[in-house]
């Protein structure tokens, strides 16, 4: 196998994408990294390996930083990565870098590409983000920009682009904050706020499916007595699978955090129309 593609994707995008390079690249073997976290060791084994994942709060989502701690990349010669994202700047590849640099590499080609948001919480109102206009008008940009990205891939020469079509650009203020912290500070600061800030639970229209527990990327649902529970002792990967892949759209989440209301009852659900809950589930 000469390419090798790993993956992380909870609505989606980022498996629609993947499928998407494959198709562009002979002899390419799709990897769903979740999967191999249970693993102890983990080798890749290609020459070229690439990497396709959404930015999660402007950074990378906690599975790729722990799959990142524990891969053997040294059959890789050339390293790329794919962050899908709902169009903000993010310090993904930064910390990307930073992770890979511990064994002595480092991503030779990177390409951000906007998709649809699938962040029902705030303000966000994804029913009105993701019209079918809006999805057919960044479906194209993104087939357009994998176009580019492929040459450089298959004549293995560096592709580095930064800020490119961004609609929120990370402030002076907030580059200097993310320089002076560790950047595992995203990582931790996450993880406290799935287990302690935010509260997921399911509504009266839940029939009990299961489609959440068989979703659920980090096994952190269980279905008990047809009612979804959240363990706590299992930490979220903050995918949003289950609120986004429910049926009936019972998934809520309550916001402790202060001055940010609970706002998934009204602001509709995403995920992308060619891929199916079993699909996303496939990656566990
Ligand atoms: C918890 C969470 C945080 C997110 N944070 C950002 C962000 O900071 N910037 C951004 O542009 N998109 C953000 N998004 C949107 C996703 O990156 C985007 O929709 C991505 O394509 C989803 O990929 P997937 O369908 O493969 O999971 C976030 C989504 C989630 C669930």
């Amino acid at each position: 196998m000469n390419t090798e593609i790993y993956y992380l994707s909870g609505t989606g995008n980022s498996l629609h994408v993947a499928r998407e390079l494959q198709k562009k690249i002979s002899e390419s073997k799709l990897i769903p990294i979740v999967r191999l976290l249970n693993n102890d060791v983990i080798k890749t084994n290609a020459d070229m390996v690439g990497f396709i994942f959404p930015n999660f709060c402007l950074t990378i989502p906690i599975p790729i930083h722990e799959f990142l701690k524990k891969v053997d990349l040294s059959s890789a010669h050339f390293l790329f990565a794919i962050c899908t994202r709902g169009g903000s700047q993010s310090e993904a590849f930064e910390y990307f870098n930073i992770l890979l640099k511990r064994q002595g590499k480092k991503l030779h080609a990177q390409l951000d590409i906007n998709m649809p948001w699938n962040y029902p919480f705030g303000k966000q109102n994804l029913a009105a983000t993701s019209t079918e206009k809006n999805i057919h008008n960044l479906e194209n940009k993104m087939q357009k920009r994998l176009d580019v990205f492929i040459q450089y891939i298959h004549a293995k020469e560096e592709y580095i682009e930064k800020g490119i079509d961004s609609n929120y650009k990370i402030p002076h203020w907030q580059k200097v904050l993310f320089s002076l912290i560790p950047k595992s500070f995203n990582y931790v600061s996450h993880r406290y706020m799935y287990q302690k800030l935010l509260r997921f639970y399911s509504d009266s229209n839940c029939t009990g499916c299961g489609v959440c527990e068989k979703i659920c990327l980090s096994k952190k649902i269980e279905l008990i007595g047809k009612i979804p529970v959240w363990k706590e002792e299992t930490k979220c990967y903050a995918c949003y699978a289950c609120i986004n892949f429910c049926p009936q759209q019972a998934i809520q989440i309550e916001s402790k955090i202060p001055f940010v209301g609970s706002f998934t009852e009204i602001n509709g659900r995403y995920h992308h129309k060619s891929i199916t809950y079993k699909d996303i589930a496939k990656q566990r």
